[in-house]
């Protein structure tokens, strides 16, 4: 069993574009720019975002944080993203979620330009995607996507069961396992609340994506010997014992799935780091036009 250090290659990854960013700079190219909306004060979203920035830091990014109160109205915050949308300096655009209930997520998502949809949650670049034409791919996929390229974990052929149809993970991620690209070609079996025995279908996998938010949800009985599990969930529970008051659990009982396993990710170090690492990696790709031409 191999355990997959997401840190350490989301660390490869983060001086590669530093590399590069500081060699655009250098040619007096363009400086990407990543800006964050953030409306009210959700605990997760903060830590998050911090991190998104933190990071743009780190890799000679510029950033933007624009913080709003959770009384901004939807309209209001449409009208700020269509500022965004206009700023040429502004290369990429992310709008934190969950949005506070009176703020219709969909229509926020739309009103991002797609050209400046690093998060890959606009409709254009999910049909991109799922056309295999060039698209802003969600981060968290990406993620896993490369953390299965740097471990030459072979995909072709295999079935890949993910667990849980959330348009952030589960849904772009059997699209992606599908394709015939280097990592795809899997036969993909996408499973949800109203699947029945899963456990026996999850058991089939020779590549476990568990993406569906419930702390070590996925236990023995559903992991094939051998299989490849990519653990996705990230929640946060209780924990007195943590000077934070919480501790951040896995979807996946680590100890004993871990022993059945080729491969696995572990919560945290896993695909967490890897996240902000696609996020940067979208930026600059927006920054250099190559996904739509600038
Ligand atoms: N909330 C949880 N994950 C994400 C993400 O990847 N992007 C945005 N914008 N909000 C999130």
């Amino acid at each position: 069993m191999q355990i997959i250090d997401g840190k350490a290659v989301a660390d490869e990854i983060k001086k590669e574009i530093a590399l590069e960013v500081a060699e655009i700079k250098a040619s007096g190219g363009k400086t990407p720019h990543l800006v964050a909306i953030l409306v009210g004060n959700n605990g997760a979203s903060e830590t998050y975002v911090a991190n998104k920035v933190k990071s743009c830091e780190e890799l000679g990014f510029n950033s933007s944080l624009l913080r709003f109160d959770p009384s901004i109205t939807e309209s209001e915050l449409l009208a700020e993203v269509k500022k965004v949308n206009d700023n040429d300096d502004m290369d990429g655009l992310i709008v934190q979620l969950p949005l506070p209930d009176h703020i219709n997520p969909d229509k926020v998502m739309e009103t991002i330009d797609p050209r400046k949809d690093v998060d890959g949650f606009h409709p254009i670049n999910i049909g991109r995607m799922a056309k295999g034409l060039p698209a802003y791919i969600s981060a968290t996929p990406q993620g896993v996507l490369d953390l299965l390229e740097r471990y030459n974990i072979e995909t072709s052929g295999k079935h890949c069961v993910v667990v849980g149809r959330s348009q952030i993970v589960g849904l772009p991620m059997s699209i992606l396992m599908q394709r015939n690209t280097k990592i795809g070609n899997c036969t993909v079996t996408l499973t949800h609340s109203k699947t029945k025995d899963l456990p026996a279908v999850c058991a089939t996998a020779d590549i476990l994506i568990a993406a569906l938010g419930r702390p070590e949800f996925i236990t023995a009985e559903y992991v094939k010997e051998g299989a490849v599990v990519i653990d996705v969930g990230l929640t946060r529970v209780e924990d007195s014992s943590k000077k934070s008051g919480f501790a951040l659990k896995g979807d996946v009982k680590f100890d004993e799935v871990a022993p059945k396993c080729s491969f696995i990710t572990p919560v945290p170090k896993g695909v967490g780091p890897m996240t902000i690492v696609s996020l940067m990696k979208n930026t600059l790709l927006s920054a250099k036009g190559v996904i739509y031409s600038k």
